[in-house]
């Protein structure tokens, strides 16, 4: 027996298992019902009276070491498996971390304030939320003015005299500049506007602006003409022609619709410009004198010209897109088209 002992002892210091299976076959072989541990246990009944309590300690020994060992075993080959288990690639590309850029909206804008700040302008911003005498008392519109009505503004109060509304277009803020700023004033006022209107692929009920307001002594219709064709050659190229059309404002007066040449077919007509050659893309005229009166400016003295486009219109005219919402939806995959088109 006690060879036995001895031999199980050296076999279990050199037992291996490199899987959990292993291991338990190696617990079955030593300690399970017919297991070599086991038949020395039944043996043990048969040992000598004398030598029971060294056999005794002995197989007790024995019996431990084997459970530990076949433990230890067992635990090493569950970390192996583990170790085994398909983890991730470490030699697969990484995930791009996706590079934001600037929104097609925020360049044009910002494309248009720099090319009137190399004219000499200054930028000005004011509140979204306005009262009615910034957006429309200060700018001449009549009281009963289709504008003020609610189907094309957002009243954020009503009941009042001067009603809390979300501007309808950054006029308000040249109406601020002149209340503020001393004279002569050259500022352009980019902006976020807002008017009630069914959203379509040619109107949104938010959109931006960028105006202008130019007053000084002599300022003629002849200077803003100059002013509105440089500009439109340095937005839509050298080669583009203006025309200026009759239009009305109530804050201007002459008032014009200025159309650039269309900068697709240059004249031939396309379905872009409809056929026509021209593509409008702002309003303007001559401040109209009650507008300068209201902030405190004397019209015999000083006279000035304003203009205001939309921002969106802009962007649609320079990279042919066809449907305004593009510019709100914000799919990644329209956006990353101008990730690079900053130049102006
Ligand atoms: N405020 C006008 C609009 O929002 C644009 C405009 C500005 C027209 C200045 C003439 C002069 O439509």
């Amino acid at each position: 027996m006690k060879e036995a002992i001895d031999r199980i002892c050296k076999e279990l210091e050199e037992l291996r298992a490199s899987t959990q299976k292993e291991a338990e076959e190696a617990r079955i072989r030593f300690l399970g019902k017919k297991g070599e541990i086991t038949a020395l246990m039944e043996q043990f009944r048969t040992v000598a009276p004398e030598l029971k309590r060294e056999y005794g300690q002995k197989l007790n020994e024995l019996k431990k070491t084997a459970l530990a060992r076949i433990e230890e075993l067992k635990s090493a080959a569950e970390e192996a498996a583990q170790d085994l288990a398909p983890k991730e690639d470490l030699t697969m590309p990484g995930d791009a971390f996706p590079l934001g850029s600037r929104h097609p909206v925020s360049i044009v804008r910002q494309q248009i304030v720099d090319i009137f700040r190399k004219f000499g302008y200054d930028v000005a911003e004011g509140p979204e939320i306005e009262d009615d005498y910034h957006v429309f008392e200060a700018l001449n519109f009549p009281p009963n003015h289709p504008a003020r009505e609610m189907q094309d503004t957002f009243f954020v109060s009503t009941g009042h005299v001067n009603p809390l509304l979300l501007r309808t277009h950054t006029s308000s803020v040249q109406v601020r500049t002149m209340e503020t700023q001393p004279l002569p004033i050259r500022v352009v006022c980019p902006g976020r506007v807002f008017r009630n209107e069914a959203i379509s692929a040619r109107a949104h009920c938010i959109f931006h602006q960028v105006e202008g307001l130019y007053i000084d002594k002599n300022v003629t219709f002849a200077d803003l003409k100059q002013a509105i064709l440089l500009f439109a050659r340095e937005m839509f190229g050298p080669e583009t022609e203006i025309r200026m059309r009759p239009s009305y404002f109530p804050f201007t007066e002459p008032s014009a619709e200025v159309d650039v040449s269309c900068n697709i077919c240059h004249g031939k007509g396309c379905n872009i410009c409809k056929g026509t050659g021209w593509l409008e893309i702002m309003g303007c005229g001559m401040v109209d004198p009650n507008v300068l009166k209201a902030s405190g400016i004397d019209p015999e003295v000083y006279s000035g010209f304003a203009f205001g486009m939309g921002v969106e219109r802009i962007a649609m005219l320079k990279w042919q897109v066809n449907d305004l919402r593009h510019y709100f939806e914000n799919d990644m995959r329209f956006l990353q088209e101008f990730a690079t088109a900053t130049e102006v």
